[in-house]
Order: C-alpha cells, then structure tokens, then sequence
C-alpha cells in the first residue's frame, strides 16, 4: 500500500484542509479579489527553466547562507503570517522551534497568536519581528522596542498594507477577528457589528495608511535593529528603499492577499536586483513551493527566500513536526537541484543557471 505520508509541500496542503474548518484552511489558502496573482506567483516559477551543467564535482552539497550575519543551513526563511493557533493549539512556539531545528529565520508576525516575549523564550531560533505600524504610533513604538529588548535581530516592515486587499473567501465567512496577541492590554476595537471580514475589519481600524518614505527616518530613530521593508515589487520603490537606508528587501505581493494582478513575485525580481545594485540583500517570498523555485530565485540574484502558506500547512496538519519536514524538504530539494544542475555551493548558482521567457535563445 502507498504511504499517505506527504511526499512534497503541496501535499501539506491537502491534510491542511482535512484537517482545519473551512473558514480558517480559506483564510489561510486564499488571496485577493479572482485571486490572478495568487495562481500566477506559482505559473511564474514554472515558466522558468533551469539550465544545468554536467560532470562537476557534486558529492558535497552545501546549501547554508548568511543572511544578515546570521548563518543559516539553507537560504529559506519562515515568513510572518498571521495567527498560527488558528492551525495548531500551540502556535508560533511550535513553529519557532521547529525553525530553531531546521537552523533558520523565523519572522514573527505582528499578528501572531503567542506574543513576541512568549516566542522568545520558548525557542533559540533566530527571529526577526514584523512590523505593522499602527495608527497611535506610540503602540508601535512599544512593540518595537519589546521585539529589540527580547532578542529579535531585525525589524521587518511590511509596507504593503495600508489597508487590507479584498479576500472574498474572508468576507463570505463572516471571518473572525484574531486574538491579537502582541496588543493585548494596549487596545481595544469592538468589530462586532461588522457583517463581513471581522479581521479585515479589525485590520482597516488600526493599520496606518498614512505610511509614508519619511517614515522609515521615525523607525530608525526608535531602534538600532537593521530595517528589512517587505512589500517591494518595482524598481522605483527599490531605488527609494534603498535611498531611504533600509538593510533589507523583500520582494513580496504579501501571497497576492492584497492588490490582485500585481504582478507574480519571481517575475519582477530581476528588476528589483537591477535597481538595488547589490547595496542591500534582496529576497523574496510568494509562490515557493520547491528547492527548484529556491534555486530559480536564487539564480535571478535573491539571496534567500521565504515561505508562508507551506508552513501554516505544515503547521496545521502536523504541528512543529509538519513544519519540521517543510522545511527539511525544501531544503532537501533545493541540494538535489543544485547537484542537479552543477552547483555544490549556493555562490556557484548565477543568471546563466536559468533561462526566463524574456532571455534571447542565442
Ligand atoms: C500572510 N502574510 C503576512 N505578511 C505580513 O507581513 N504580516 C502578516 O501578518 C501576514 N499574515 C499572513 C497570513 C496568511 C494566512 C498568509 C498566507 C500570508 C504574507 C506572508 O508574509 C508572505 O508574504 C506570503 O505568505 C508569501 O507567499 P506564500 O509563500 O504564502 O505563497
């Protein structure tokens, strides 16, 4: 008899929805409005094509990075996602300990369900901490300065949010609002009148949209952490971030939950990389869902990835061990792709790697 055992992370996906009630597998599955830019952030990564090189000497495999100073065993990260109990009773602790075991970054989210100190002293994974920045700034002051004072190494600001992006699944559901865990005792919003999205809701009450470049100037002043902006996807906004003497960008369609048809994340990632002439690292998150997307995004110059929905899948259909083995297997794909295709080491994967639909043929 064949093992039901997931043999890939898409097959988490389909325990995640065995496993979850349907209002919480659809917030987690879904995206915007028809959802074009959830479908193109995985098409994208399939019309690339990998270029391999034969007879090099592939029997050591090394998949480990720096990321910020930070070494970790492979160049793909635990992106910030909302709300992990709502997948698994014990929630950001189980998924930090299983970043800690798989010896990379976890990015904590705002929206987490265990707060930043619980998160801190239930694991030694590097963590990262990401930033929503709240209409009283003096909350997101607070939370900044708890994430610095509780061992995070970087601030992550997420900068496409000045208001949620239309989730239609969300708003059929009549989706709750999430015990925002991080504010608790700082505020409280009453959405409990609201016929929709009760977190959409929740999300339009506090979120700032009034965020501008300036603003980056006010987060430096209140922390001595490196400042990584996500939500990057053309080159003017790269060119600004930069200028703006952030450390970090990730180029990101936040998993096309917000503006539907932006454009598919590994698609504008060469762009961005262009712009930012190798002064700050570029990563990406959106869509990864094997090692040979990791290495196609690496190849056209990100210097790691991150990973949301295939972690909340894990996550929900086997706690830390689910996320354990996302992990492990993204990893594990990734040192076969690279033997694959002539690269023992992560610096030997270049453009030539890959060939993209706008390449010439000669
Ligand atoms: C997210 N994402 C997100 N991003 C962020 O900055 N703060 C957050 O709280 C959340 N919450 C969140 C919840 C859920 C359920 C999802 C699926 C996503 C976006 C996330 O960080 C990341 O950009 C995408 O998830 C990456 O795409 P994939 O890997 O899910 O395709």
């Amino acid at each position: 008899k064949a093992s039901s055992e997931p043999v890939n992370v898409e097959e988490f996906k389909e325990l995640a929805k065995l496993t979850l009630p349907k209002m919480y597998y659809d917030f987690y599955a879904g995206g915007a409005e028809d959802e074009h830019t959830l479908r193109e952030n995985i098409q994208a990564f399939q019309r690339i094509t990998i270029r391999p090189r034969v007879l090099v000497d592939v029997s050591q495999i090394d998949t480990s990075v720096t990321i910020l100073g930070h070494h970790i065993s492979a160049p793909i990260l635990v992106a910030p996602t909302a709300a992990h109990k709502l997948a698994f009773y014990e929630g950001e602790l189980a998924t930090a300990r299983a970043a800690a075991a798989a010896k990379t970054i976890m990015v904590l989210s705002y929206s987490s369900s265990c707060s930043i100190e619980e998160v801190a002293s239930s694991c030694n994974a590097v963590r990262f901490f990401q930033l929503y920045v709240f209409k009283r700034r003096d909350i997101s002051r607070q939370l900044v300065e708890r994430a610095e004072r509780f061992g995070y190494k970087a601030i992550v600001l997420t900068a496409d949010a000045p208001r949620l992006g239309r989730r239609e699944a969300d708003i059929k559901n009549k989706m709750i609002a999430i015990p925002e865990k991080n504010l608790e005792g700082l505020i409280t919003i009453d959405v409990s009148s609201d016929q929709g999205s009760k977190f959409e809701t929740f999300a339009n009450k506090t979120l700032d949209a009034s965020l501008r470049w300036e603003d980056i100037e006010w987060l430096r002043s209140i922390t001595t952490l490196p400042i990584i902006i996500k939500g990057i996807l053309t080159r003017e906004d790269a060119t600004k971030a930069v200028e703006a003497g952030v450390d970090g960008i990730i180029v990101s369609n936040h998993g096309a939950r917000q503006l539907d048809f932006a454009p598919a994340t590994v698609s504008v990632l060469e762009e961005v990389v262009h712009a930012v002439k190798a002064r700050v690292p570029v990563l990406l998150d959106g869509g990864v869902r094997r090692g040979t997307d990791v290495f196609k995004a690496l190849a056209l110059g990100a210097q790691a990835v991150l990973i949301g929905r295939p972690v909340l899948f894990g996550l929900a259909a086997k706690g830390e061990e689910g996320v354990r083995k996302v992990l492990e297997m993204l990893k594990n794909e990734l040192e076969t792709s690279m033997a694959l295709s002539g690269c023992p080491c992560i610096k030997d994967i270049t453009r030539s790697h890959v060939r993209t639909h706008y390449d010439k043929l000669h």
